[in-house]
């Protein structure tokens, strides 16, 4: 089976429905790794039995410091994927020269809203449609060739009603991405 490592830096949501979905059946979660000690995440990943390494970014003096050491445990693994759920580092060439075979999600259609707060500036904004979208990694943050998307039409709702629907599209779209991606169906990065 194909081996992934998953990237995550909060609630880990995102990260335990990829476990749910695809763990032990198209794919093997290899690791979990984040750079935040107190992650929700991580009592997620645990739950299931998946390795947990914690890479605290705060006590490193650059982030290119912090990206050696997560690429060097990365690589530990030897994952054909990695995925990015909720990793909220920028990310320096040190880690997108050497880890190619990267994807991300990010809770906007890109190229709108790239960076942080995506999903309040989306609901902001007077754009009739909102969604998400699957890209690989490379060094402009949320920049990478798009993978894939999934929207929806706005309507008169509260942001935590958006919010929910933004995430139950997440939670679709991810796994069925790295599906297609371990099992050749998608093109590789370009
Ligand atoms: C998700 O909505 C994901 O798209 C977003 O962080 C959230 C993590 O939630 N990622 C970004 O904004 C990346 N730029 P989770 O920890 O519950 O999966």
């Amino acid at each position: 089976m194909n081996r992934i490592v998953i990237l995550f830096s909060g609630n880990g949501t995102n990260l335990e429905n990829i476990i749910q979905k695809l763990h032990q059946k198209e794919l093997l979660v290899a690791a979990a790794i984040t750079n935040n000690p107190t992650a929700k995440g991580i009592e997620r990943a645990k739950k299931y039995g998946i390795p947990v390494e914690v890479i605290d970014h705060r006590k490193f003096e650059s982030r290119e410091a912090f990206d050696r050491a997560l690429v060097e445990s990365i690589q530990k693994y030897g994952p054909d994927l990695v995925v990015l759920a909720g990793f909220m580092r920028i990310l320096t060439p040190i880690f997108t020269s050497k880890i190619q075979n990267a994807i991300n999600i990010h809770p906007s259609l890109l190229p709108l809203f790239k960076g942080a707060r995506a999903i309040e500036r989306s609901f902001a904004s007077d754009m009739k449609v909102a969604g998400v979208t699957v890209h690989w990694v490379s060094e402009e943050l949320d920049g990478g060739q798009i993978i894939d998307q999934a929207c929806f039409h706005k309507e008169d709702e509260s942001l935590e009603e958006f919010e929910a629907k933004i995430h139950a599209l997440e939670y679709e779209l991810y796994p069925k991405v790295i599906k297609d991606i371990v099992r050749g169906r998608c093109p590789q990065r370009g």
